[in-house]
């Protein structure tokens, strides 16, 4: 029986995720993969946790299951106390936990408006009118009224991650699944994006499940990073960031930071070699 990690005290508020002892096997044709070995951990209500990892090593496979995407093989994942996967049962995906997706799920046929107005008119049953006057509220709130009636097409690739996470926010969801939203933005909109993101964070305390390549932008953003072994995944290390909130990219040249990153770039570095190590082995 693995041991429950224990997550940080925070607000007792909703959106707890509980992950104990979930396995994932896929069935190929090629043969039976086991992406994910035994992920026990508590993510609190409110928490922003971030994953990192070597490529492959089963994080998006560990996130479509908290988004009701894919089944898992073993074990159990609990939001606020209630079972949505376990083997043989998958709660379907809902408006309670939402993923935002990193290659652009708006639809370039509705402008930015109509695009954050569709998840409470269709899943909220929201009037078009009410739900109109809201995504126009939340543009207005975060600086981006100008473009409500603009196509997403127009708009650069950072002004559309905005769009993405207002249009999951709107929804009021208990959780926000993020899979390496920011990894095709170049430096400075990623770091325009850090700053919003930890805005939006600091004023809604949604949990967020954040999965990341970047080691600075997961100790910039996160509660804790949690470093994945390489595959099948399993919680290798539990990393505590105590940089105080509200946190700014200008943190990232702290002493304090700088020292978080020696930590987690060793811990990140072991795990790199021997997934290097297995994959020479497999193309031996
Ligand atoms: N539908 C599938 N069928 C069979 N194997 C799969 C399937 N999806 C993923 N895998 C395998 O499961 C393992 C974990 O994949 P996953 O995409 O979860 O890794 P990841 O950690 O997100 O990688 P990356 O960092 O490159 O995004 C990989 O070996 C992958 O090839
Ligand atoms: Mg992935």
């Amino acid at each position: 029986m693995a041991v429950l990690l224990e997550a940080p005290a925070r607000n007792a508020g909703t959106g707890a995720i509980s992950l104990r002892g979930v396995r994932k096997v896929y069935d190929s044709s090629a043969g039976a993969v086991e992406a994910i070995a035994d992920w026990t951990l508590e993510i609190a209500p409110g928490e922003f946790l971030a994953v990192v990892g070597p490529s492959g090593c089963g994080k998006t496979t560990l996130l479509n299951a908290i988004a009701g995407f894919d089944p898992v093989t073993a074990g159990e994942i609990a939001l606020d106390g209630t079972t949505i996967a376990c083997a043989g049962y998958l709660a379907p995906p809902g408006a309670d936990r939402v993923v935002v997706f990193q290659n652009g799920a708006l639809f370039p046929w509705k402008s930015v408006v109509d695009n954050i107005a569709y998840g409470p008119i269709v899943q909220r049953r929201m009037s078009r009118e009410q739900a109109l006057r809201a995504a126009h509220a939340l543009l207005e709130r975060v600086g981006l009224a100008d473009v409500a009636r603009a196509f997403p097409l127009k708009l650069s690739s950072g002004v559309q991650r905005r769009v993405e996470m207002l249009r999951a926010l709107i929804n009021d969801p208990k959780a926000l699944l993020l899979d390496e939203p920011f990894r095709a933005l170049d430096a400075i909109s990623k770091s325009a994006m850090h700053e919003e993101l930890l805005r939006l964070y600091e004023s809604t305390k949604k949990t967020i499940f954040f999965i990341t390549h970047d080691l600075d932008e997961a100790i910039l953003l996160a509660d804790r990073v949690v470093v994945s072994a390489t595959r099948p995944a399993r919680v290798k290390r539990v990393l505590h960031i105590d940089l105080p909130r509200p946190r700014s990219p200008l943190m990232t040249a702290s002493r304090e930071f700088l020292d978080l990153r020696a930590q987690l770039t060793g811990v990140v570095h072991e795990e790199a070699e021997k997934a290097l190590r297995r994959g020479e082995r497999e193309l031996a």
